[in-house]
Parts: structure tokens; sequence; C-alpha cells
């Protein structure tokens, strides 16, 4: 996070606050989320895309203090469950102000949305879009719709989190036909509105060109619904994904000149195929708040194996931070409550889990005398670590505690070992 410094005595501070403080009063593992930080990237994105709008995907981290956050900063916001929707509307997110995702939405889902007057849905899949037309007949209303588009772009990024070749779940296909189809067939219902499409291609992604290419060819199908149905679609949505730097290696690109490159495409498309500009939305998660938090874990143990290489376990793991094992994601470590004159040691940071892939930074240098009772921070955790976060080995979730001028408020506590039992019956 961006106000996070060395204090006097050696430890890291977060927005004026020791983090020690920190560990002593809301214990380890915590996410420690820099509210000012959050804020500057939402303000940043807003800037950067002065006539779209700004939807924070909430998949990277919702609770209702940061839908407030965004709220106030005048971003919209993107849910994709029904929970996401339930918390967001109990944080007094305006419905208008949000767009609803999902290639399974349940009817329920679809009757609370269509119910709170969620200000779009994006639907992806035929079905859906019967669900939803049969929906708006009972219920007298026309709900406003995106449709989402498989852009066939190959995002170089990790398969598992890229979404816009062809063989994967989400969206119509593009190639295939389906996009223009879904299109028109929502427009033949005249029970829903058809304000635009929509393409996400995939996540933490560092090469804009995927961006271009695909606001490149939802245009092109923008213009062939114009001139097969001369409608000329008002909106158009070119999703989220936008890289973070996780260690010193990652170099991407800013909120202003992905802005910059994707404006001359989207310009440059609609002159030359005639079509009035659309009203632009972006989806950035893992951008907004990605950054903004660190992970602050004890040491428990430190481990020498025959030589080979240092283990430093900390009290939290694959449960508060997946992205590791499944993604075999980097992240970077720094000794928090002291510096050291020590030699740098090549670590291990992993977590307390039964299980060997339970790694929180794969390499990282340490100082050689890193021991137990030692603070150490994972920066980088604030976008899919809590949000993804399990209680696998029983091990509770971390809290969440946001800092602002020399303030801590916890925003998400601790789970109790209460609330684990407490879904058990008998
Ligand atoms: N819009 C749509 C339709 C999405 O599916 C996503 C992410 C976003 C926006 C936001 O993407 P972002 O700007 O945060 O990259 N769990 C994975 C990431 C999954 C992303 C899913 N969709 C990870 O930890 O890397």
């Amino acid at each position: 996070p961006r106000n996070v410094a060395r204090g006097p005595a050696g430890a890291l501070t977060v927005a004026g606050l020791d983090v020690r403080d920190l560990a002593a009063e809301y214990g380890t593992p915590a996410y420690v989320l820099d509210e000012d930080d959050l804020r500057e990237r939402c303000r940043e994105f807003r800037a950067a895309f002065p006539d779209a709008d700004v939807y924070y995907a909430g998949k990277a981290f919702l609770c209702r203090a940061v839908v407030r956050m965004i709220a106030e900063e005048g971003l919209f916001l993107d849910v994709c469950t029904g929970g996401e929707l339930a918390t967001a509307l109990s944080a007094g997110m305006p419905p208008e102000r949000m767009g609803f995702h999902g290639n399974n939405k349940s009817v329920a889902e679809l009757t609370r949305a269509v119910d709170a007057g969620v200000g779009r849905i994006i639907v992806d899949s035929f079905t859906e879009i019967d669900r939803l037309s049969e929906l708006a007949r009972e219920r007298g209303v026309r709900p406003k719709v995106l449709v989402r588009v498989t852009v066939g772009v190959e995002a170089h990024t990790h398969e598992f989190i890229a979404t816009a070749h062809e063989d994967q779940k989400f969206g119509f296909s593009l190639a295939g036909g389906a996009a223009a189809a879904a299109a028109f067939k929502i427009l033949d219902e005249d029970v829903l509105e058809l304000r635009g499409l929509h393409s996400h291609i995939g996540s933490q992604i560092f090469d804009a060109s995927g961006f271009e290419v695909s606001a490149r060819r939802v245009l092109a199908l923008q213009s062939q619904i114009r001139d097969a149905r001369g409608v000329e679609l008002p909106e158009l949505d070119l999703g989220g994904g936008f890289g973070i730097a996780y260690t010193t290696q990652d170099d991407p690109a800013s909120p202003h000149e992905l802005a910059k490159r994707l404006r001359k495409i989207v310009d440059g498309e609609c002159a030359a195929e005639n079509l009035a500009v659309p009203h632009l939305s972006v989806e950035p998660g893992r951008a907004i708040v990605g950054p903004a938090v660190f992970t602050l874990y004890g040491v428990g143990t430190v481990k020498d194996v025959d030589g080979l290489r240092t283990y430093v376990s900390v009290d939290g793991g694959m449960s508060d931070n997946i992205r590791t094992a499944l993604y075999d994601a980097s992240y970077s470590a720094t000794m928090a409550n002291r510096t050291s004159s020590a030699q740098p040691m090549l670590a291990r940071v992993v977590g307390k889990h039964c299980e060997s892939g339970d790694i929180v930074v794969k390499d990282e240098f340490l100082p050689a005398d890193v021991q137990p009772g030692d603070l150490v921070a994972v920066p980088g955790t604030g976008a899919y670590c809590r949000s993804m976060a399990s209680n696998y080995n029983h091990v509770p979730r971390p809290p969440v505690v946001a800092v602002r001028d020399g303030r801590a408020r916890l925003i998400v506590r601790r789970e109790t070992e209460d609330d684990l039992l407490a879904l058990d019956v008998g």
C-alpha cells in the first residue's frame, strides 16, 4: 500500500500506525487495508475514464465498509451472486448503480435483482434470457440488459482466469454467431431493454493489446446489429482484468495509459463504422483493492531443511491466500516488526495447513535471523484473498482492519471457533 513506511524503530507503519500495535490489537493473521490508497485508486480510475462508468468488481473483495467507500468515491458496483447483491444492498448501494453478472444466475437471484431494480443485468446464456423475459413479463417491468460476448481473445494470463477464448463457460461466442443471435433474441423480446454489449477477457492482464482487439471485435458486432436491425446500442462495457504488480518484476500499465489506448480504439472504430460512440464502462476489481492491502502474519517456526531451503511458517496460509497454490501466483514478503542487519537468506513463507502445497510466498529473501515472534507482511493481498478464503483445517478466517489518518477500525471481524461450530447441527 502507498501509505506504508518504516518507523524509527524499524517497524512498518501504515497510515501512521505501527504494525506491532495493529498485531497486538487485532491479532495475526490480519488483512490491513490502507483506506486512502483504495480511495485514491478509485479516483485514478475515474480520472482516467472521465466520461465512462467505473464498476468496482466486488468479487475481488466485498464487505459493507468497502461498498460504502467505493460508492462515496463515485464508483458503480459489479456483483455476481445473490450474496454479493445482498451485501451491497445492505450497505445502501443504490441498485441502479449496480450490474449483475454470472453464467448461472438462479431464478431466485434474478428475481431479487429485478425486484431490487438493479441497473443492468449482464446476460450470459439463452436460458437466462428466457428466465429473465418470463420474470419481466410476470412483473410488468423492463430490465436493462447487456450481452456478455466471448470475443475469442487469448489473454496472456493463467488459464484458470482467462475468460475470452472460445472454449469456456462464459458468455456468447462471437465467432460462432451466438452473440448476435442473443442480441437479436433480446431485441425481439420486447420485455428486455438491450443496452449494449459486454466483454471481459480475463484477469491480471498486462498486455493492453488484448483489450484493444476485444474492443474492436465487440464494436464490429455493434455495427452488425445496427446494419441488421437499425439499432445503435448506447452502452459498451469492456470488463476488468487490469493487472497489478505483485513483485518488482511486474510492470502494469496505469489506468490512464489503458484508458487512452481504449478510447483511441473505440473512437477510431466508431468513426470508421459510422457508429455513435457508446457510453463506456469498465470493471476493475484487483486494480482497485489489490495493492491497498497487506496481510500481517506472525512467524511461528523457522526450519532449515538440510541446507536445501529455509521454511518460515506463518500463522495463516492457503486458507487466507489460496492464490499461490491455485495459480502459482508470486508474492513478496518483508519482515514487518523490525529491520535486521543479518544476511539476507532465501526463504519460503509457508502456512500452517496440512498440506505441502500450502505456500504463501515461494521465494523471498528474509534476514537470516528471522525468528518465531517476528511479524511478516505480504503486500498485494487485497484482491481474491479474503474473498477466496476458506476454513480449511477449521481455521477461522482473519479480520480486515481499515487504517486511515493514524486510526484503525475493524471492518470485518475475525471468525471465531464458535462461528465455525455454529453451522454444525446436532
Ligand atoms: N468483470 C468480470 C465480468 C469479471 O469476471 C471479473 C473477474 C472482473 C470484472 C474483475 O476482474 P479484475 O479487474 O479483478 O481482474 N480469482 C482470480 C481472479 C478471477 C477473476 C474473475 N473475474 C485470481 O485470484 O486471480
